[in-house]
């Protein structure tokens, strides 16, 4: 048996691949980006635009939504709105911008999720994802819990380092103490679909003596190349990977929640230490790349099924 092996070393830290990567993957297909609880009139922060940005293809979306339930689409416009707009301009001045930007095309689903896709043509929706999300998605209302944080920095490692550890749990038992206690990593396991996957976990958490009913096992879906949606424990946490250079990242995250503020800092901080965990793991192992200790090495097709899933698309695409 021909065991899966790793995408070369040199790949990890190479500014020309992601050039590549930004032509053949990023401005490709659908992107997932966040529920449309995201982009809601009034944010915290007063701003009026939210500005995206996966791989050098900017584009900002209007917070400006009402009432969620009344929303199928939303305009995403190319460009960066701190060059466009000063803050200053009227609503009609800003409408007659707004109607001379070249738009990104979307797709909001029943359940309230946005995606992206840059192509001119954009493939249809559900056949991108092999017609198996729905099964997943559509059964929630992502809809109902209001966007709550929002954070982005950035980290020194690739976007490959990154995905490399989200795809497999093998390091969460001694990286990530909390989550194992939570979650039995014992039976962690990542189911592959097309051009997204599910990550599953039995959790810890055991119904009362007079509650029949087992504990919420959650939703993971990791969405090819970069993103992903971690609803969990009446929380919902986002995150987009941005590649910067072939050894940076920003980290973008949006944290969601239904319940008072108290819980939600319990659950903010729940999943902060575990994304802490997670910077400091690929920031050692992009310095380990970036040395040239590393070259290429096999794979558990059982263990690290999700890792051989996305490497392959990866390879696949950059390759073609
Ligand atoms: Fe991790």
């Amino acid at each position: 048996m021909t065991l899966p092996v790793t995408l070369p070393a040199s790949w990890y830290t190479s500014d020309e691949l992601l050039g590549i990567a930004k032509k053949k993957i990023f401005n490709k297909g659908w992107h997932f980006i966040s529920p449309i609880t995201k982009f809601t009139r009034d944010q915290e922060d007063g701003q009026r635009f939210c500005q995206l940005d996966l791989l050098e293809n900017p584009f900002f979306i209007e917070n400006s939504i009402e009432d969620v339930y009344q929303v199928n689409s939303v305009e995403a416009y190319y460009g960066k709105h701190k060059c466009l707009f000063t803050g200053h301009e009227t609503d009609s001045q800003v409408e007659h911008v707004l109607s001379t930007l070249a738009r990104a095309s979307t797709h909001v689903t029943k359940s309230g999720l946005l995606f992206v896709c840059h192509e001119s043509s954009p493939p249809d929706f559900n056949a991108f994802f092999g017609n198996q999300l729905d099964q997943f998605i559509e059964g929630k209302d992502f809809r109902s819990i209001a966007h709550r944080r929002k954070l982005s920095y950035e980290c020194d490692y690739g976007f490959l380092t990154f995905i490399d550890g989200y795809q497999e749990c093998l390091h969460c038992a001694y990286t990530h103490p909390g989550l194992a206690k939570a979650y039995c990593m014992d039976f962690y396991k990542v189911e592959t679909y097309t051009n997204f996957c599910r990550h599953l976990a039995d959790s810890n958490e055991k119904a009362g003596e007079d509650d029949t009913e087992a504990p919420d096992p959650g939703l993971f879906i990791y969405f090819f190349p970069t993103c992903a949606l971690n609803f969990y424990a009446g929380g919902m946490g986002v995150f987009r990977c941005c590649p910067l250079t072939g050894s940076k990242c920003r980290m973008e995250f949006d944290y969601f929640f239904d319940g008072s503020d108290e819980d939600f800092e319990k659950y903010y901080e729940f999943a902060r230490q575990v994304a802490i965990e997670d910077i400091e793991l690929c920031e050692a192992c992009q310095k380990n790349l970036e040395s040239g200790i590393y070259q290429v090495g096999t794979l558990n097709p059982d263990k690290e099924k999700g890792v051989v899933y996305y490497q392959k698309l990866i390879r696949e695409k950059i390759m073609v």
